[in-house]
């Protein structure tokens, strides 16, 4: 009996231990694109006071404007996925787009704090079976990492490498070196826990977001890390018949 009650309590614990954490998940994933719309925002406002700005450019802004409203609501949706256990359509997603697409919406960021960002594609078995955006919120919260990891005066040439490689014949890896300030030794063995954090405005909802996609897309994370530099490491089953073809 007390097995029974002990079992219904810890159920109901669970439960609302994944609602409490997927909540701060999805707000923690809105402020990402919130953030930019109203810089977007702010800046067309700016330019439109001054009359500097000519028509092609106020509608790039616009279509900024939406493509961020668009993946707010897309991943309030996505991410629902993480705690469902029916079947979900996925789809072949190629990882170098996933890795272009993010990097384009790190750019201006990126450049403002004189990062360099390279990709580097080291194999041609780059397609996996997935969600896009989700593995691109994945990607996301690893490189905004990175990017607030090399955030200090003293870094000299500042340095972000994303490489795409075979881990093994089965698997695919995108990697993410930087040249920061490498991980705090005390929470090395826990970062992809949700609310751990050394920031001192962080949640400690980015990496653990990183690594439930991940694991929900079969793969798993990893991270590297010495006094200075860090890399994080996302392995994921490679797309089968892709797979086949390339040990041809
Ligand atoms: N590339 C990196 N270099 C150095 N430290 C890192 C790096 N990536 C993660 N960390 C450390 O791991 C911690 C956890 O990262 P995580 O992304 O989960 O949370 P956060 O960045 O603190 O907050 P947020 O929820 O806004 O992402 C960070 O606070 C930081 O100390
Ligand atoms: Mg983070």
């Amino acid at each position: 009996m007390l097995e029974a009650v002990g079992s219904d309590l810890g159920r109901q614990w669970e439960r609302e231990t994944t609602v409490r954490v997927m909540t701060a998940y999805v707000a923690h994933e809105l402020n990402h694109p919130l953030g930019t719309i109203i810089n977007l925002a702010n800046t067309l406002s700016r330019h439109l006071a001054r009359s500097v700005i000519r028509p092609a450019d106020i509608d790039e802004y616009l279509k900024g404007i939406k493509a961020e409203a668009l993946r707010a609501s897309t991943i309030i949706k996505q991410l629902r996925l993480l705690t469902e256990r029916r079947p979900t359509t996925r789809s072949s997603v190629c990882l170098t787009e996933v890795c272009r697409e993010e990097i384009d919406r790190l750019r201006p960021l990126a450049d403002a704090k004189q990062v360099r960002i390279r990709l580097e594609v080291r194999t041609g078995r780059t397609q996996v079976n997935g969600v896009k955006e989700l593995l691109g919120t994945a990607l996301y919260n690893v490189l905004i990492n990175s990017i607030a990891a090399l955030d200090d005066p003293k870094i000299s040439g500042r340095k972000l490498i994303i490489r795409i490689a075979m881990a093994t014949p089965e698997t695919t890896t995108i990697q993410v070196f930087d040249n920061g300030c490498g991980l705090p030794e005390a929470i090395r063995d826990k970062i992809f826990e949700p609310f751990v954090t050394a920031r001192e405005n962080g949640s400690g909802l980015g990496l653990a977001i990183a690594g439930d996609i991940v694991r929900w897309h079969r793969g798993r994370v990893a991270c590297h890390s010495k006094h200075h530099g860090t890399c994080m490491e996302m392995v994921l089953p490679s797309e089968q018949t892709l797979g086949q073809e390339d040990s041809k």
